[in-house]
């Protein structure tokens, strides 16, 4: 796990955003796994502002989002269909048919999760896969306890991720209680995967992820798995690590190296 800390969240987002424009820069035909949550809104903003001013276009690329509540409709102003339109998609110039979210309406929502790793193995796999992080150590929506090779399928959300989430519901308004959701064995299949984690209300999960041990009770901690991830996180997110300073040490050492290297 290569772990970056940066000063606070927009500079997190800045440096999400780079990895994305240097990935569509140097592959523009890449198959992108996209998240939803408010963690990737600053990253997504940095994203159109990149292709507006012509330095990335989406035309070549294929999304696949983490997951999907059970139950909404892409047009319902909660469904994740609907914020990815309208943070992401709707500003750029991605084909619509190329952008894939779950179907949370699904007449048979257990073969739509079948036919969303079929498609996803179609594309050729996930060459970048965003993250989020839930404060229970979530990704995707694969709550503790979920199977660290499970693949997508429907999750009952944790009372926690309910809570949680019940902010962007209106009072009475109907919050689904399942989802659709990647697994943790798709997660782990994409051949890059980037989490940001702002803010003091993820450093317990922050810690379980890097330091604790692998384990299903903090999904996260199985990207420690992972050949390729990348965690970046602000000092409110990072202030729980026990080994910040070795951490940070790496990264100076990685970035002489490259200096050294002719890469930086
Ligand atoms: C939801 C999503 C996750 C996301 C998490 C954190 O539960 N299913 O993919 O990472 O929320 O959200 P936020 O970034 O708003 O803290």
């Amino acid at each position: 796990m290569q772990i970056v800390i940066q000063a606070d969240a927009a500079a997190v987002a800045e440096h999400g955003a780079a990895v994305f424009i240097r990935q569509l820069q140097q592959q523009p035909a890449s198959v992108l796994g996209l998240a939803t949550g408010s963690t990737p809104v600053a990253l997504y903003q940095r994203l159109i502002r990149a292709y507006q001013q012509g330095e990335i276009s989406f035309r070549q690329v294929k999304t696949f989002n983490l997951d999907e509540y059970l139950g909404l409709s892409g047009s319902h102003p909660q469904s994740y269909r609907y914020f990815m339109q309208q943070q992401l998609f709707k500003h750029i110039d991605i084909p619509a048919t190329a952008t894939a979210v779950p179907d949370g309406m699904a007449a048979d929502p257990i073969a739509a999760c079948e036919h969303y790793e079929q498609q996803i193995a179609a594309a050729g796999g996930i060459d970048l896969q965003l993250l989020g992080l839930g404060r229970n150590g979530h990704i995707g929506f694969n709550e503790p306890s979920s199977g660290l090779r499970s693949r997508t399928r429907i999750k009952t959300l944790t009372q926690d991720t309910i809570k949680d989430n019940a902010r962007f519901f209106q009072p009475g308004e109907y919050q689904p209680h399942l989802s659709l959701t990647m697994g943790i064995g798709t997660i782990l299949d994409a051949r890059k995967v980037i989490l940001l984690a702002t803010g003091k209300a993820k450093a317990q999960a922050v810690k379980a992820m890097i330091e604790g041990p692998l384990s299903a009770s903090c999904p996260a901690s199985a990207l420690q798995l992972h050949q390729q991830a990348l965690v970046v996180l602000d000092e409110e997110a990072a202030s729980e690590l026990s080994q910040l300073e070795f951490y940070r040490h790496i990264e100076r050492e990685n970035a002489s190296l490259l200096a050294r290297l002719g890469r930086s």
